[in-house]
């Protein structure tokens, strides 16, 4: 395997509108990422991905592009995109934007070039339809809701979009549009970027002719999967876009990637795969529903335990995916995969070390290493996120009572992620002067970094430590090209895998609030890391406490 400067690092994703507001308007910004920049370097971040912050009209909050050579102004300017790369370098960090272009906005020129000459050069950067009285071109359910199928104002044709109906998608069989794109990416590239963070982008290959696929619900229209199964070729775009774009730049790539097939992992992140890495999803999409958020099943320790595995079976050595355990579209971590009730410190702090230990690169999410939590809604009207609405209205029509369906929502809403970073126990947790955009957890007077980062025993800190081993000149080369070998696998709430490379490590966590006993073969060296103050041993075993997690060196 090719050794890429990117395989050590550690990456921190941010999400602008909600990270820190420099300028009271209550919305985060670039300006308030720059302030940042020493936080992020105190905790050990190298490679900083922003969530979009190219202008738009934020529908869906930036991933919806009106204009992707420019910066959206409640964010900031070029000229503060242009300094937050440059202080980043100045730090050995890395900027990565998001690349958001299975769509555009509705918004962009593009599309009302389309709408005013639909048999024109834009009409086909986007896939248009003749509509037809009382049927659509395809039953189709868009990811947000309601068919993908929308009229094209002023003409006698409809447009295509898989997400809402502001994110026209773009036709990627169109080779005018990929030179677009291309042309769009190298002009980052060419300021400095790390790389990106590509968006949906499963979703550029689309199965042609399009047709009807069975319908999944009452409402009579299919899951966009159903078409994108069939879907045959996304690899001869995507190698284009990797030899027109980062590979000239060595730039990284990390890709959303949802419904790879085990055998075209290789092509995706082997050498020279389409990206660097690409996230794992296994976990997350885990108890999942095809009828909706409300229908989902809550992820037990053991089946985190078995998905993490499973992910790390199917990649092996050949590439590197990229672990999260929360990122903006999803609940919180340790609200999600904690069994209720028992989100602690020490359960928190057991999940961060889990997670991160896994081989592969760690990605954490703003907050994550605060370990914040899911937001406590108290009714719809808080809410801001659409598909959390459309969840919500999806809970009702399967019968769900309003309270019920709101419990329902909260627990997956994307909101959970997206209320305000808790910087401090001042008014709204530091984040703003302003009002904030979205309300602020209301936990952030005893969860914010001010606090923590006193606190030699807090999870911020642990996060620290975490990162500091996999940079320890002793552990590197162990942890991050290291092979992983799970150990007492069929043990009940127990996760337990070998790194082994240079070292053998062994990670340790007692998914439980009960104690339990594990004998270590062989003794050990060393504990490198432990969530509680003392090893309960004798004699070779260990009596694990209530959530304790712990790295051995072997
Ligand atoms: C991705 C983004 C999500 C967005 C969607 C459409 O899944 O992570 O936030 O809504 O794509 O761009
Ligand atoms: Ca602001």
């Amino acid at each position: 395997m090719i050794k890429k400067w990117w395989h050590d690092k550690v990456a921190y994703q941010i999400y602008p509108k909600s990270f820190y507001d420099s300028n009271g308007d209550g919305i985060g910004d670039i300006p308030g990422i720059i302030s940042k920049l020493n936080y992020l370097q105190d905790l050990g971040v190298d490679i900083v991905w922003l969530s979009p912050c190219y202008q738009s009209p934020l529908a869906d909050q930036g991933y919806d592009i009106s204009d992707y050579y420019n910066i959206d102004p409640r964010f900031g300017t070029m000229e503060d995109m242009e300094r937050l790369i440059a202080e980043a370098k100045k730090r050995n960090m890395y900027i990565l934007m998001d690349l958001v272009v299975n769509h555009c906005s509705d918004e962009h020129e593009w599309f009302r070039k389309a709408c005013e000459n639909p048999d024109g050069k834009y009409g086909n950067f986007f896939y248009l339809r003749d509509k037809k009285d009382g049927e659509l071109p395809t039953n189709w359910r868009s990811y947000f809701g309601g068919p993908v199928w929308e009229d094209l104002p002023g003409t006698d044709k409809q447009y295509l979009h898989v997400f809402h109906k502001k994110q026209p998608d773009l036709n990627w069989e169109n080779p005018e549009l990929r030179e677009e794109v291309y042309k769009n990416i190298n002009w980052w590239l060419d300021k400095g970027l790390g790389g990106f963070r590509i968006d949906a982008i499963i979703n550029i290959k689309k199965a042609l002719p399009f047709r009807n696929y069975a319908p999944d619900r009452d409402d009579g229209l299919c899951s966009i999967h159903a078409m994108l199964q069939e879907a045959k070729g996304i690899g001869e775009f995507l190698g284009e876009m990797r030899d027109r774009t980062f590979k000239k730049y060595d730039a990284f790539a990390v890709g959303e990637v949802f419904n790879e097939k085990p055998e075209e992992i290789p092509d995706f992140i082997g050498d020279d795969g389409y990206f660097s890495s690409m996230f794992d999803f296994n976990e997350t999409i885990f108890g999942k529903s095809g009828k909706g958020w409300y229908d989902a099943r809550p992820v037990t320790p053991d089946d985190y335990k078995k998905c993490c595995f499973e992910s790390q079976a199917k990649v092996g050595e050949f590439g590197f995916l990229s672990n999260i355990i929360e990122n903006h579209d999803e609940p919180r971590g340790v609200s999600h995969y904690i069994p209720e009730g028992d989100c602690c410190e020490e359960s928190k702090k057991m999940l961060a070390a889990l997670n991160f230990m896994l081989r592969g690169l760690p990605f954490i999410y703003q907050g994550q290493e605060l370990g914040m939590e899911n937001v406590p809604f108290t009714s719809i009207e808080e809410v801001d996120d659409i598909s959390s609405h459309d969840e919500y209205k999806v809970a009702l029509e399967a019968g769900l009572s309003p309270e019920e369906a709101l419990k329902a929502v909260s627990k997956f809403s994307r909101d959970n992620a997206r209320t305000p970073m808790q910087w401090s126990d001042e008014a709204n947790a530091g984040f703003t002067t302003g009002t904030p955009w979205l309300k602020v957890n209301p936990n952030y007077t005893s969860i914010n970094a001010a606090e923590q980062m006193k606190n030699p025993e807090s999870v911020w800190n642990f996060y620290k430590k975490l990162i500091a081993l996999r940079k320890d000149p002793a552990y590197k080369e162990t942890i991050v090209y290291g092979a992983l070998e799970p150990v007492w696998e069929e043990r009940h709430n127990l996760m337990a895998y070998y790194r082994k490379g240079e070292k053998t490590l062994l990670v340790v966590g007692n998914y439980q609030r009960e104690t339990q006993e594990i004998v270590l073969p062989g003794g050990h060296r060393k504990v490198l890391l432990n969530n509680y103050g003392d090893v309960a041993e004798d004699n070779g075993k260990i009596r694990l406490y209530g959530y304790q997690v712990l790295i051995f060196e072997m």
